[in-house]
């Protein structure tokens, strides 16, 4: 089997990729190891940047998003029992966010491709990546596909990264004491924007799939053990932490572990690496899903500019120009993380800077603004 660029990974990175290049004519085989129901029901990030939409829309995957999707113009910081907004669209020039699930993006994604009938194979066994110099091959269950460039769009735990000969990648890595456990639960809404709370006891966050679906966290130990959480513990924590809230049915309960992590450079040889794959940010700045999107839309246009001239500028400057938009959101996702969550490491004094910070960006207009501009995605990095 043969075709122009081979996708490792059915998840927002390597679906949005194959999408793109459908529409610009190059052929792709999508190559997933998971099940299409595990991929369409696996609960991740709901924050779209405008530009992550536009893409969307652009690409002809936006339609549902623009339907059902919701649009927000500020988010809240609470710390000190009060609750202060922070105008995001105000501050931008008029730029918001808008709140739809991964989970759904990934089906509109899954729909498209299966309609437009280009190749995405489901529950491959043993995916194996060779001669990434030369003339690149996947190898899976049994079979063996040629391709002119691979995309390793297969999250943290792929194959992709870990098929790059050692010593050619550098690693930045940064763990964090603590992780989220996060429901979603079948109730309205108790804010009507997020709610980023800075407590004594722990952050949590109030966040949304739908009018009807609320999605909330509270910050756990890392390896805090769900089983000591029914949900009766989680809503009584909620509350102390971030104030009264309807309660509701819980759907889903997990708990998340917080890492930073970068590998550069994002390619080797005809190997290209996108979104988790290649980085990875803690959840507080809604970033993750973004990343990935912004890759391969960088990614795309460089392959089509190579299939077109046969100029390999643009896929040879793909990782500097990724990653300098990956820096920018590991700085952010760090700050705001720090920013908000309890660490006991940093005692006392640690935990008066962080309400002296929280003070200034929701009272200090240039600090508020500079918060807004990362959170709604910058246009230059
Ligand atoms: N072979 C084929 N597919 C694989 C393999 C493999 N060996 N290993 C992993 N995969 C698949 C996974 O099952 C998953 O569907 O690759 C896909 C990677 O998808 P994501 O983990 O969603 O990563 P990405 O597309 O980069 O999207 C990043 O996901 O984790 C969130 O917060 C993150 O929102 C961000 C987004
Ligand atoms: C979510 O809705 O799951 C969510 C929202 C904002 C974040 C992280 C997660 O910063």
């Amino acid at each position: 089997m043969r075709t122009q660029v081979g996708i490792v990974g059915a998840g927002p990175a390597g679906l949005t990729l194959g999408r793109l290049l459908e529409r610009a004519g190059i052929e792709n085989v999508i190559l997933e190891s998971r099940s299409r129901d595990h991929v369409e029901h696996r609960i991740r990030a709901g924050v779209l940047e405008q530009g992550t939409a536009d893409l969307l829309v652009e690409a002809g995957v936006g339609e549902r998003m623009q339907r059902e999707g919701i649009v927000h113009h500020g988010i809240e910081l609470q710390f000190d029992g009060e609750r202060h907004r922070v105008p995001l669209s105000e501050l931008t020039g008029g730029r918001s966010i808008v709140i739809y699930g991964q989970t759904e993006v990934v089906k509109d994604l899954i729909a498209a491709r299966l309609e437009s009938g280009s190749p995405l194979h489901f529950e491959v066994e043993d995916v194996s990546l060779h001669d990434l110099e030369e003339h690149p091959r996947i190898r899976f269950g049994g079979e063996e596909l040629e391709c002119d460039l691979v995309a390793g769009c297969d999250g943290f735990h792929g194959v992709s990264r870990p098929s790059i000969p050692p010593g050619v990648l550098r690693i930045y890595e940064r763990e964090y004491p603590y992780g989220w456990l996060g429901i979603l639960a079948a109730v309205a809404p108790s804010s009507d924007e997020l709610v980023y709370a800075h407590h004594e006891r722990g952050f949590a966050l109030l966040s949304l799939r739908s009018p009807e679906l609320s999605r909330l966290y509270v910050q756990v130990r890392h390896d805090e053990d769900v089983a000591e959480w029914p949900d009766d513990r989680v809503w009584e924590e909620l509350r102390t932490r971030v104030g009264p809230l309807t309660r509701g049915p819980v759907l889903e309960k997990g708990v998340t572990g917080m890492r930073s992590f970068v590998a550069e450079p994002m390619q080797y040889g005809r190997l290209y690496l996108a979104g988790d794959a290649a980085h990875i940010v803690p959840p507080t700045g809604a970033k993750g899903l973004n990343l990935a999107i912004a890759d391969v839309k960088i990614l795309a246009e460089a392959i089509v500019a190579w299939y077109e001239s046969g100029d390999r500028a643009r896929l040879d400057g793909y990782s500097d120009a990724c990653l300098r938009r990956v820096w920018r959101a590991e700085h952010f996702s760090y700050w705001m993380t720090s920013m908000l969550h309890r660490d006991d490491d940093a005692g006392e004094f640690g935990r008066m800077l962080q309400l002296s910070q929280l003070r200034y960006v929701t009272t200090s207009t240039a600090a508020a603004t500079s918060l807004a501009e990362n959170y709604v995605g910058l246009e230059r990095v």
